[in-house]
């Protein structure tokens, strides 16, 4: 048999009938295989063979035999696949595939729990006029520390440390690198949250993460002091903790801000906790009065203009109202822990 009998109309007839035949006949699925390798083995399937021979005509017969080629093909296919559902085997079909056989329902997904709360936030500090901003994960040494008065060979890098990608970038280590950047774009005076993902080189363990989430606020005008973070501050664990909560702050150091403080919150219990480890105070953040060298670097004139700066992590608010006790299962991707909330 030459190439152009094998490939004429009357024959591909006769091999849809015969394909078709076959399948209809088929009384299970190891039948039905050796139907599709007669038909589509890659070496000596006969639907195959004339797919490729195809290609070998000349243009006039090509244009005229093609479209007959392509009918058999797809008549074959369908066949192949809706006897296969017939004969109740769909699921471990590796061979074809039937794009028409509806899905397993595999349930509704929901919001993650941790954006759930960044969402939450964001809501309360638009509600007070603050801006929500972004910023780069990967920054330069500049930002993430020069820029907020971390110098080279300060100790605090130290407790910064984080993922180098050469000497002068690195994944950023706290959310504080878009403060210099936030008053370089917009000036003062200025409100601003950034919520986002930070890195660090940690061991991690239930409180630590190499990947972890925070927010840095802060708020630039003249005549900003302490008092207007206590108000902001007392607001958002009213709203967050409860009516009743109290806020506290106490001395802390960190090198972008003089006064430094960080700032709890009054726990739930009534004596001693696991949470408050019996202090009665629930440690949250780290705040203070952004210091006049990281105005500068912002080129905001720091005789004119102060401000306060907070950063803290949204996973632990999380934590603390969901009652989860492990950070690392927010990343764990585990759905009994997702679908929980
Ligand atoms: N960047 C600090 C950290 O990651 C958190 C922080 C503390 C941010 C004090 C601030 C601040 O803006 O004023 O540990």
């Amino acid at each position: 048999m030459n190439m152009t009998s094998e490939l004429s109309l009357a024959n591909l007839n006769h091999l849809a009938e015969k394909y078709l035949e076959r399948i209809s006949l088929a009384k299970d699925i190891s039948e039905l295989e050796q139907v599709y390798q007669a038909a589509f083995s890659r070496k000596s399937g006969e639907i195959s063979n004339i797919m490729h021979e195809l290609k070998d005509l000349a243009p006039d017969k090509k244009k005229e035999i093609a479209p007959y080629a392509q009918d058999l093909r797809q008549k074959i296919e369908t066949a192949l696949a809706n006897k296969k559902i017939q004969l109740g085997d769909v699921s471990q079909d590796q061979t074809f595939f039937d794009a028409t056989v509806p899905s397993k329902d595999s349930g509704r997904g929901h919001i993650h729990p941790a954006t759930q709360v960044i969402w939450e936030i964001e809501d309360f500090f638009r509600s007070l006029g603050f801006m929500i901003l972004d910023g780069p994960e990967v920054d330069s040494t500049f930002f993430n520390f020069e820029g907020v008065n971390i110098p080279k060979d300060h100790p605090a890098r130290d407790m910064q440390d984080t993922f180098y990608l050469d000497e002068n970038i690195a994944l950023r280590p706290h959310t504080s690198n878009c403060q210099v950047r936030a008053m370089r774009e917009y000036g003062a005076p200025l409100r601003a949250i950034v919520p986002g993902r930070c890195y660090r080189n940690e061991n991690r363990d239930a409180r630590h993460e190499h990947t972890f989430l925070q927010f840095e606020g802060f708020m630039i005008d003249e005549g900003i002091s302490i008092a207007n973070f206590r108000d902001v501050i007392d607001q958002f664990f009213k709203r967050f903790i409860n009516e009743k909560t109290e806020t506290r702050i106490r001395p802390g150091y960190f090198p972008f801000v003089e006064p430094g403080f960080e700032f709890d919150f009054k726990c739930f219990c009534d004596g001693f906790c696991g949470l408050c480890k019996g202090t009665g105070w629930i440690e949250f953040g780290g705040a203070g009065m952004i210091h006049p060298n990281v105005l500068k670097h912002g080129h905001i004139d720091p005789d004119k203009f102060s401000g306060w700066a907070f950063g803290f992590g949204p996973e632990r608010l999380a934590m603390i109202r969901k009652q989860i006790p492990d950070l690392r299962l927010f990343r764990s991707g585990d759905l009994r822990f997702l679908e929980q909330f």
